[in-house]
């Protein structure tokens, strides 16, 4: 297995410079919280190493959110980046069939090609609305096909799948005694119907999800995965504790703390979404040179810009010399650079209006 820095690190804004940037409409995540802001206490955890599966009443409150599921279904990771690693590199190797939609969280597509996987993408296509067609996966599966992915709600484009293909699609993977994953990491940022969780549907889906993005804290690194299926919990387990032995105690008990939380933090998501996305709405519908497909679910979104290649360079230039502006090209997931993510959930209400602004004035400047 060879690794390979993915554009989408490489230029991070963490990577960039928080300090250089005024606008930061890259991030896909709500906007990061300090220790001040969460104000749970830290004095009473002792500094051991944690429990190898993850803290148990984190674990519990974790398997609250899926009906039927119990804490040993629930393994903690270091992020759901920490799972999908897992279960990629538990699940395939070299020559292993994979099918994954395109474009997608990054990762999601790199570890497999780094683990030399034989990759069937499923390519959401702006035409269609980013659809994705279930009929697409049934012809693409194969006898030796291992496992499915899917991202829901999709990371670069906030498109949904209804209830109706889930169910489809799960079914699809028991008839053909494949795994699928759900990274459900944007779940509890979903707009209308929030899906059960996939892995309490079936034996043959595992669900991964994270704290990172609907509770602003992607530097506590906690994620989890669920599998009902003891035999994979166990391989997974056994991969974990290769990796780390166990997760960052602190971090698990704030999340637990956090998590008792979450009936509140829904609450919030939905409302501040609603803003978020009227806002981002007003603006697509007032700029000709924009045309978008409305986000369902997460914080990001995919528009496309009516500029020539030639121009892309400078548009992403200008935005940041002139404006500060930070945008996700195109570029970070395999796309056009004429796409590009936009996130409305990190910035502030300024900073994402005078953000939007500042996209039009430098469009309007490079075709006049
Ligand atoms: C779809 C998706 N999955 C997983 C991750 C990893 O998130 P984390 O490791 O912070 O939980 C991200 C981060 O952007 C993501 O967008």
């Amino acid at each position: 297995m060879r690794y390979k820095r993915m554009p989408i690190e490489v230029e991070s804004p963490e990577e960039i410079g928080y300090g250089i940037i005024r606008r930061n409409l890259a991030e896909s995540s709500l906007r990061d919280k300090t220790l001040k802001e969460l104000s749970i206490p830290l004095e009473g955890v002792t500094l051991c190493y944690g429990e190898h599966r993850g803290y148990g009443p984190l674990r519990a409150e974790i398997a609250l959110q899926g009906d039927g599921l119990s804490a040993a279904q629930v393994l903690v990771t270091t992020g759901a980046a920490g799972a999908l690693f897992i279960i990629a590199t538990a699940l395939l190797k070299k020559g292993d069939h994979l099918i994954v939609i395109r474009p997608n969280y990054a990762t999601n597509l790199e570890t497999p090609k780094a683990i030399g996987a034989d990759i069937t993408y499923i390519d959401l296509v702006f035409e269609e609305n980013f659809r994705l067609d279930p009929d697409e996966i049934a012809a693409a599966l194969r006898p030796e096909t291992r496992l499915i992915s899917l991202t829901v709600p999709h990371n670069p484009t906030g498109v949904m799948i209804s209830y109706e293909v889930m169910k489809a699609l799960i079914s699809l993977a028991e008839r053909w005694g494949c795994y699928i994953l759900f990274d459900e990491t944007y779940r509890d940022l979903s707009m209308g119907e929030t899906l059960p969780v996939a892995a309490s549907l079936s034996s043959k889906a595992v669900s991964v999800s994270s704290l990172s993005k609907a509770y602003g804290v992607p530097g506590l690194r906690l994620g989890w995965l669920i599998t009902q299926d003891t035999e994979l919990y166990n391989l997974f387990l056994a991969a974990k504790e290769q990796m780390g032995i166990c997760g960052s105690v602190i971090d698990e008990y704030l999340g637990h703390a956090l998590l008792k939380n979450r009936a509140a933090q829904l609450e919030h998501n939905k409302l501040f979404l609603e803003k978020r996305v009227d806002l981002v709405c007003a603006w697509v519908l007032r700029e000709p040179l924009i045309s978008w497909v409305p986000p369902a679910g997460g914080v990001v979104c995919m528009p496309r810009i009516a500029l020539s290649d030639k121009q892309m360079d400078a548009f992403y230039q200008y935005l940041m010399d002139d404006h500060q502006t930070y945008l996700a090209p195109g570029h970070w997931f395999d796309m056009p650079r004429q796409f590009f993510r936009l996130g409305f959930g990190w910035p502030t209400d300024a900073e994402l209006k005078s953000g939007l602004e500042s996209i039009s004035e430098v469009a309007h400047r490079l075709v006049s």
